[in-house]
């Protein structure tokens, strides 16, 4: 029983550190999460009130969809990685916000994002400009995408770039 718990411990620890240095477009990308101070940039660039549905595409611990439902808006986050909804869930139980926001254990990819009014994504480029036709199909015109370090071919409406924080608007058809 006790070599199956060290093994399993040291299992545990490996994926862990293997997540740090993996590429972030897979479901093993690093712990690169959004803190607090720049979830709050997000939100104020992008105007996040309480009329917003916001999807959080790989919404890791959930910590941007928290700071925005302290705003009132409702969120769905869509995670592939089964540790980072398990942790996700237990932050939103704990901050009192289960209400407003579900995540999804999900590819973001198989995602209707149709009802969405904003959309985070903190992505790498090559994920961002694959999902570029998806946002074109599906999303309305003047849903807001937020993005953080890295930018997405579509037009820029805001941004701030000491914080890397960018938001881009969906255009009319
Ligand atoms: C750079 S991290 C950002 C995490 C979080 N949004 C934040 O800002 O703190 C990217 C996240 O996307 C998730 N991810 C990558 N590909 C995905 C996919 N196809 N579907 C759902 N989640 C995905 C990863 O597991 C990871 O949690």
């Amino acid at each position: 029983m006790q070599i199956f718990l060290a093994f399993s411990l040291t299992i545990l620890l490996l994926l862990f550190l293997l997540s740090m240095i993996w590429p972030p477009d897979s479901p093993w990308s690093p712990w690169w999460r959004t803190s607090g101070r720049i979830a709050r940039i997000m939100c104020k660039l992008a105007k996040i009130n309480d009329k917003d549905l916001i999807y959080d595409l790989g919404s890791g611990d959930g910590e941007a969809l928290r700071t925005a439902a302290r705003l009132g808006a409702r969120g769905v986050g869509v995670e592939i990685d089964p540790a980072r909804v398990l942790i996700s869930k237990l932050w939103i139980k704990l901050s009192g916000n289960s209400e407003n926001i579900e995540i999804r254990r999900s590819n973001f990819f198989d995602v209707d994002l149709s009802d969405a009014t904003v959309i985070f994504a903190y992505l790498v480029p090559k994920t961002l400009a694959r999902l570029k036709p998806k946002f074109l199909k599906e999303l309305k015109p003047g849903t807001r995408i937020v993005t953080f370090v890295y930018k997405i071919d579509l037009p820029l409406i805001a941004e701030d770039t000491k914080n890397e924080v960018y938001v881009f608007e969906i255009p009319k058809k």
